[in-house]
């Protein structure tokens, strides 16, 4: 009983923003724009907070994984984004996003952690771009 009223609880909280469960491979066959910027913001909140606690680039060893792996993750969603074109200037950001989802990666797999930082704060400034011009 105690577990049954904990789940309506955890699901009547939930409610506001159903969360999208969603696979690196099923990015890719997303339907809809605003379910690839969910996945995108779910992948990409986390490494913004990672960022902004670490200005000096001192990271851990998982907040280094945890980036590459939500590099890969801005990577996918950006290149689906861009299957929602709005003309060349979107699809520019589109792009430049998903090589800064490489670029986060590869510095976090180096364990850069200055480099990293700075990744994630630049894919927040493309993420800012895009809203202001296409959202
Ligand atoms: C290439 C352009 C572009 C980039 C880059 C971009 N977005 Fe978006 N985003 C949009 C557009 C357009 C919408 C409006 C989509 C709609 O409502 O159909 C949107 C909507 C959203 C929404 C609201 C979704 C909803 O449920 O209505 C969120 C959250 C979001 N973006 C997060 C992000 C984050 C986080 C990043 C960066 C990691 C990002 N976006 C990068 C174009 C972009």
């Amino acid at each position: 009983m105690r577990a049954v009223l904990g789940l309506v609880v955890t699901l009547t909280l939930c409610a506001c923003r159903p969360a999208i469960i969603v696979t690196n491979d099923g990015i890719k066959d997303l339907d809809a724009l605003d379910k690839v910027m969910g996945v995108l913001a779910d992948a990409a909140d986390p490494g913004f907070d990672i960022a902004d606690g670490a200005a000096d680039g001192q990271l851990t060893e998982p907040q280094l994984k945890q980036l590459a792996a939500i590099g890969g993750r801005v990577t996918l969603a950006a290149n689906r984004a861009k299957g929602f074109s709005k003309g060349a200037g979107y699809d520019a950001l589109a792009d430049q996003l998903a090589s800064q989802g490489r670029a986060l990666t590869k510095a976090a797999q180096a364990s850069d952690g200055a480099a990293a930082v700075k990744g994630a704060t630049a894919i927040r400034d493309t993420c800012r771009a895009c809203h202001s011009e296409f959202r």
